[in-house]
């Protein structure tokens, strides 16, 4: 047998007994669970529920001091989050070894959007269509943060956000649940990458179970009231492709479902998740959820809230303390079954044994790895493509973007121009070289200019300013320019945990200093950096070119100057619709029709409709132009009719009708026009993304079954009905672009 034929009955036997080895290798575990678990004292048990905040920066509001270590060392902890580095994990698992059983510590971190090296926010990330790269990004931060001692992080965030002002839409991928559940799997697979349990990856959680991101009004931690068609429809997609992705952990909300705290709901926990979903890992409460309940006025105390929260399925409890204060009592006051602490404690010391901790407790602890990867250049390169395809140009009137060289004076202005923490958004980390790394728009642009382009700056006002005091100087530089970058938007810190806000235009005076710097009648390129949507009516009507470049990470600079001197032709599209002001709110694209919708947008006849705005967004979902346009043909259909085992093919031709290469992506979507239940206006159901060099065509084909055309009942069965069908396909949401088909 030659090597080539070797090698090929080596692969055959590999693939045929990979199933047996994965089957002997979960036995064995088992196995080992069972036997650690016969060991345990009731009490050690509990303490595996337990988790605590370190000593690095807390996340969060802080129950109780207490003697950390010492539970510790007594098998009172079974998890720790804001530990950093390999040194205090060594530490701390020294300390668990010394514990009767010595099990180890799992050490969990928001490890959100990058560690080390800071990726986009993930909104932003999202908004680059880009599944490889966005996989790559969760990739490099799970090789940083494992190489710094971290099992787990608390991500990906897989929440549907369809309120901008909440200001956890930066966390999430957007408002569509197609999309989100294809990005939630991604990152899981980046962030676990060949598996958890090797040294490059770390343990997944997605959060936050459930509906988070329907807090009413936009409002942090508020209550969430919606039908169970509607939250298996869109709410519960994103986590159940993360769950099918293999994600080892999930983590609860905050928010009431239907008066029951998310951390009690059983039917999310249990019937869906651990039950029809067959979830074997673990679920984490958020901070202090259990605790909570007792304000939402679900329990009494921490007594009847650590009962409450382990019957529904919650395993872990972070920093609330009720269950290593109250657990014990209620197995002894017969409230609490045995079997449900049993349960979940298996679930955490199965994922203990996956990651390799009771082999080797200081597998993750590698002084050399951490060294490695903590200024590793390769991980920059990466933040470097992801930030730049994150990037969506807005406007480009006279295609004033790509920037001519031949201008020879550019006046740089605006409060984050020079900015540097800023363009790492919030969920990112203090380093203490910040400075030197980071690089700022200023840096990057200037760098990238060259010596035969002057470059002038003034910052014109702070972000939440009320004061003009600096726009006479910022209005001297631009009048000298031949072009003016202006850089503004909001601060890191205005979105993120407890960030909602209730107004989301630019923040104090900028849109003011939009306005005086355009009076100067130079060409004008707005950089839009925010960690949501937001309102900016002028400037979208008035400046030439605008991109918004959400929080870009430690690359921003360098990605933003790719795109400015169009080294990189932007192809960025929105995850989420723009509103045109916060009276809108909520608004996406995966509308219901209602029975009087507005023939135009300005129709105002007894519609569904304002009398004072039109209905349509600034911005749709999906859009974003690029250097080049993209011309389509019309959309050709295999055949008009389908039964349930047959699939449509849809095939469309995209030319590159403009000056430039570039990539595009085109979206498929649909529209079910008589249901038993009624249906969105358009749903996403698939997208390409294609480039074409200038002047080309080529063909695409996408192929429809019947599961692209199922939803939620209003039994919450998940169904197709017969009936017909309009398939859309273009460059965003907005596209009318259509033709029909029937399921028979
Ligand atoms: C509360 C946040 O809601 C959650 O996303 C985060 O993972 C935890 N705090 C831990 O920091």
């Amino acid at each position: 047998m030659n090597s080539k034929h070797l090698n090929f009955v080596l692969t055959v036997c590999i693939l045929f007994l990979a199933p047996f080895a994965g089957k002997a290798q979960k036995a064995t575990i088992e196995h080992r669970v069972d036997s650690v678990l016969n060991l345990m004292t009731l009490e050690e048990k509990i303490g595996q529920m337990n988790q605590y905040s370190g000593f690095w920066e807390a996340t969060g509001p802080i129950t109780e001091e207490g003697n950390k270590l010492e539970q510790v060392r007594t098998g009172q902890l079974g998890s720790m989050l804001n530990i950093n580095g390999v040194d205090h994990t060594r530490k701390l698992q020294e300390l668990a070894m010394q514990s009767r059983l010595k099990i180890p510590l799992l050490f969990g971190q928001d490890v959100v959007h990058g560690y080390r090296t800071m990726f986009p926010i993930p909104l932003g990330e999202a908004a680059s269509w880009d599944l490889e790269a966005i996989e790559h990004s969760a990739r490099i931060a799970a090789t940083e943060a494992s190489a710094a001692g971290i099992h787990w992080t608390f991500a990906p965030m897989v929440d549907i956000g369809r309120d901008p002002r909440w200001g956890r839409v930066m966390e999430g991928a957007g408002e569509d649940p197609y999309l989100g559940s294809l990005i939630a799997a991604a990152r899981v697979k980046g962030f676990q990458g060949k598996g958890y349990g090797n040294t490059d990856a770390v343990m997944a959680c997605a959060k936050h179970f459930a509906a988070y991101g329907a807090a009413e009004a936009g409002r942090d931690y508020n209550s969430v009231d919606m039908s169970y068609r509607m939250l298996n429809e869109i709410y519960l997609k994103p986590y159940k492709a993360a769950v099918e992705a293999g994600v080892a952990t999930l983590m609860n909300s905050f928010n009431d479902i239907n008066g029951i705290p998310a951390t009690a709901n059983s039917y999310i926990q249990r019937d869906l998740l651990k039950g029809q979903w067959k979830f074997d890992g673990f679920v984490v409460s958020d901070w202090g959820s259990i605790g909570e309940m007792i304000n939402h006025g679900y329990s009494k105390d921490c007594y009847q809230a650590a009962q409450q929260a382990i019957t529904a399925g919650s395993d872990m409890d972070m920093e609330s303390r009720c269950y290593i204060g109250n657990l014990a009592q209620l197995v002894k006051d017969g409230k609490v079954d045995i079997k449900l602490i049993d349960d979940a404690v298996r679930r955490i010391l199965t994922k203990k044994f996956e990651m390799g901790l009771f082999d080797d407790p200081f597998k993750y602890c590698n002084e050399e790895r951490e060294k490695q990867q903590w200024n590793n250049p390769a991980n920059l390169e990466v933040e470097r493509d992801v930030a730049k395809k994150s990037i969506v140009l807005l406007k480009n009137d006279n295609q004033l973007l790509p920037l001519d060289t031949k201008k020879k004076a550019i006046a740089m202005i605006g409060p984050l121009a020079k900015a540097v923490r800023e363009n790492i958004g919030f969920w990112s980390y203090a380093w203490p070289d910040d400075s030197i790394r980071i690089v700022t728009q200023w840096q990057g642009i200037r760098t990238r200019a060259g010596k035969n382009i002057t470059m002038t700056y003034a910052k014109g006002c702070e972000i939440n300013d009320s004061s003009k005091a600096g726009f006479a100087e910022a209005v001297n530089i631009a009048r000298q320019a031949d072009v003016v970058i202006l850089s503004i938007g909001e601060a890191a810190n205005m979105s993120g945990e407890a960030k909602s806000r209730s107004n989301i235009h630019l923040p104090g005076v900028q849109e003011e200093l939009v306005k005086a710097v355009c009076a100067t009648g130079k060409p004008v390129i707005v950089l839009i950096n925010a960690g949501r949507p937001l309102v900016f009516n002028w400037t979208a009507d008035h400046a030439q070119a605008i991109l918004y470049t959400w929080w870009l990470g430690t690359e921003a600079g360098n990605a933003i100057a790719d795109v400015i001197f169009g080294d990189y032709n932007p192809s960025g599209k929105l995850p989420c619709t723009f509103p045109r002001t916060e009276g809108q709110i909520p608004i996406y694209y995966n509308h219901f029709s209602t029975g009087r919708p507005p023939k135009t947008d300005s129709d105002v006849n007894y519609v569904s409709s304002y009398i004072d705005l039109p209905n349509s967004p600034k911005f749709p979902f999906g859009y974003g132009l690029s250097y080049t346009t993209f011309k389509y043909s019309e959309p050709l259909l295999s055949k008009t009719t389908m039964n349930s085992n047959d699939k449509i093919e849809i095939k469309v031709s995209v030319t590159n009708t403009g000056n430039y290469d570039g990539k595009e992506t085109v979206q498929l979507y649909i529209r079910d026009l008589v249901g038993s239940v009624v249906r969105p206006v358009k749903q996403l159901i698939g997208f390409q993304q294609v480039f074409l060099k200038k002047g080309e065509t080529k063909e695409l084909t996408f192929t429809i079954g019947i599961d692209d055309l199922k939803f939620y009942d209003y039994n919450v069965n998940l169904i197709a009905e017969p009936g017909d069908f309009e398939v859309f396909v273009g460059g965003n949401s907005a596209t009318e672009l259509k033709k029909t088909f029937t399921l028979l």
